[in-house]
C-alpha cells in the first residue's frame, strides 16, 4: 500500500477532532490491516493525563464514533499498543526536546505532525519544531482548517510555516477532498467519455451545491462565533467542490496537475463588487424551530448568549468565467438546523432544442445528474420517460439511479482514514496547496467584508427550513429553484 513505517505525532490530542475522526480514523485502518508494524501515535496536549488515561479516553470516543462498524478486541489491542500521550505546552521548548528524545528512537521513520489546534499556534509550533531539530527530510506537517481568518492570515500562517517546512511537506487538510464521492466526481467526470462532451456551457444551464445539516453549533460555540458558515464551509468545502465540477482535464491524476486545475478555476472566478455582495449572497442565522417532530433551539440559545451576528447558513452565487462555464451560474449554500441533512451537487442541463412532445406545457423539466455525497451516496441522472400505455404519449421524469451502498457492498471509508494515508504516503493531490488556498480566500474576501459592515442584512430562519427566504429569493430572480433533494 506504500505506507512506509510512520510516528504519527497529534497536536491537539485530546481536542474533539482527535476523538471524534483522527483516533476512529487510524483504528479503522487497523482494522483494515492498513497500518505498518512499526508505527507509532503519539497524542500530544496541556492536560496532565497517563497514558492509560489517554487510551482510555480514545476508547470510549472510538465505541461511540463507530458505533455502526465495532472492532475486535485484537484490533483494538493492536491499535491501543501504538498509543502514548505526552504534556506538551506549545510554549515550553523544553516539552519538544522530550518529544525529540522520543522520535529520535526510531529516526527511520516517516514523521507526521497533524496540527489540530487553532491556526494561531501553527506558526509557534513549527519553529519550536524547528527549534528542537525533529524535522527530517521524510517529514510531514498536516494543517488542519479553517487556516487564518481571511486571506491576510492565511497568507501568514503559509509564511510561518513555510519557514520550516518545504511546500510539498505541507499537507493542508479539506476533509471533504477525502470523501468518496468527490473522488469519484472526478472518476465520473474523466473515467467516462460519457459525461465531458456534455460538461460545458452549451449544454449546462446552471449548477447547485448544497451541504445542509441538521445539527447546530454542537459545544462549538466558541470558535464557531468567531468563525461562521461563509469561513467554516463555504471558503473550503464548497469551493473545492466548485472546482472540482468546474476544472480542466488534468493532464494526469497528480498533485501537481490536478492542483493546477483547480487554482484556474479559482482564479476564472468573477470578482465580486460591493453590489455583486448585495445581490448575490445570503446570510442566515438559524432561529427556534423543529426538525424531524424534535424542538431545536435558536443559534443565540445554543450559545447562550444575547446577541450575535454571525451567519450559519450562507448561499451566494458564483460566475467562471472561461470559455467552458462563460454565462452558467453555480449556486453554493450551506447552513446549519436545515430540514434534511443531505450534501449534493446539481448539474441542470438545459432543455431539448426542439421539444417535439411539449414537454414544458407537461411540467416536465430538463436532465438533471444528481451526485449525491451524502448521507445515501450516489449518482442520479433524471431522465424523461414515456408512461407506459397505449392511450398516446404521456411523459414522466425517471431517475437513473446509481447506490453506492447497493453496488459496492463493502464499508465506504471515512475521509480522514484516505487523507491521513496520503499524508504518510506523501502524496498531497487531495490536499490543498499555498496558492488554492489563498485565491480561494481573495474570492471570499469582498464578501467577508461587506457582510462585516452589514451591507447585507442577517436574515432568520427557522430551525428545521432550507434557509432564509432570501436563498429562494436569490434564485427566483434568476428564474430557477434550489433542488431540495429526492
Ligand atoms: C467541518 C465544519 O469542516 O465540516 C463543521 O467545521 C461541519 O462545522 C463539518 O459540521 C461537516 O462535515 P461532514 O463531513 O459531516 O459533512
Amino acid at each position: 500500500l506504500g505506507v512506509k513505517p510512520f510516528e504519527f505525532v497529534v497536536f491537539g490530542g485530546t481536542g474533539d477532532l482527535a476523538i471524534r475522526k483522527l483516533m476512529p480514523a487510524l483504528l479503522f485502518s487497523e482494522c483494515d490491516k492498513r497500518l505498518p508494524e512499526e508505527s507509532d501515535i503519539i497524542a500530544l496536549g496541556r492536560s496532565d493525563l497517563s497514558r492509560d488515561d489517554y487510551i482510555a479516553m480514545v476508547r470510549a470516543g472510538c465505541v461511540k464514533h463507530m458505533a455502526d462498524y465495532p472492532f475486535s478486541d485484537a484490533d483494538w489491542d493492536a491499535f491501543s499498543r501504538r498509543l502514548s500521550y505526552l504534556q506538551l505546552d506549545a510554549d515550553n521548548g523544553h516539552d519538544f526536546l522530550k518529544l525529540k528524545e522520543i522520535l529520535d528512537r526510531r529516526r527511520d521513520r516517516v514523521r507526521v505532525f497533524y496540527l489540530a489546534t487553532h491556526s494561531d499556534l501553527f506558526g509557534k509550533i513549527g519553529d519550536q519544531l524547528h527549534a528542537a531539530g525533529v524535522i527530517t527530510d521524510e517529514t510531514r506537517i498536516v494543517l488542519e482548517k479553517p487556516l487564518g481568518m481571511d486571506l491576510a492570515t492565511a497568507k501568514q500562517v503559509n509564511e510561518q510555516i513555510g519557514r520550516n517546512f518545504r511546500e510539498d511537506q505541507i499537507f493542508r487538510i479539506d476533509h471533504y477532498l477525502g470523501k468518496e464521492t468527490v473522488q469519484n466526481l472526478m472518476v465520473l467526470r474523466f473515467g467516462n467519455s460519457l459525461f465531458e462532451p456534455v460538461w460545458h456551457h452549451g449544454m449546462i444551464d446552471s449548477v447547485q451545491i448544497t451541504v445542509a445539516e441538521t445539527i447546530g453549533v454542537e459545544g462549538r460555540g466558541d470558535y464557531y462565533d468567531k468563525s461562521g458558515a461563509l469561513r467554516d464551509m463555504m471558503q473550503n468545502h464548497l469551493m473545492q467542490l466548485l472546482c472540482l465540477v468546474a476544472m480542466e482535464p488534468p493532464a494526469h491524476f497528480d498533485q501537481d496537475d490536478v492542483r493546477d486545475e483547480k487554482l484556474k478555476v479559482l482564479k476564472s472566478l468573477r470578482p465580486l463588487s460591493d453590489a455583486d455582495v448585495a445581490d448575490k449572497t445570503v446570510r442566515g442565522q438559524y432561529e427556534p424551530g423543529a426538525i424531524g417532530g424534535l424542538a431545536t433551539p435558536g443559534y443565540l440559545d445554543d450559545l447562550a448568549i444575547g446577541e450575535s451576528q454571525t451567519e450559519t447558513f450562507a448561499a451566494l452565487k458564483a460566475e467562471v468565467e472561461n470559455w467552458r462555464w462563460t454565462g452558467v451560474p453555480f449556486y453554493l449554500r450551506t447552513g446549519k438546523r436545515l430540514r434534511r441533512k443531505f450534501s449534493e451537487i446539481v448539474i441542470q442541463f438545459k432543455p431539448v432544442p426542439h421539444p417535439i412532445f411539449n414537454q414544458a406545457a407537461r411540467g416536465i423539466k430538463a436532465n438533471r445528474l444528481i451526485i449525491r455525497l451524502q448521507p445515501d451516496e450516489g449518482i442520479k441522472l433524471i431522465m424523461t420517460s414515456k408512461v407506459p400505455g397505449p392511450g398516446g404519449i404521456r411523459l414522466q421524469q425517471t431517475p437513473l439511479n446509481l447506490s453506492f451502498s447497493d453496488v459496492f457492498r463493502s464499508r465506504s471509508p471515512e475521509a480522514y482514514e484516505r487523507l491521513i494515508l496520503d499524508a504518510v504516503r506523501g502524496n498531497s493531490t487531495l490536499f490543498m496547496r499555498r496558492d488554492e488556498l489563498e485565491a480561494s480566500w481573495a474570492w471570499i474576501e469582498p464578501i467577508l467584508d461587506a457582510w462585516q459592515e452589514d451591507q447585507v442584512e442577517l436574515s432568520p430562519y427557522q430551525g428545521g427550513t432550507m434557509g432564509p427566504n432570501a436563498s429562494t429569493a436569490l434564485m427566483a430572480r434568476d428564474n430557477r429553484t434550489w433542488h431540495d433533494g429526492e
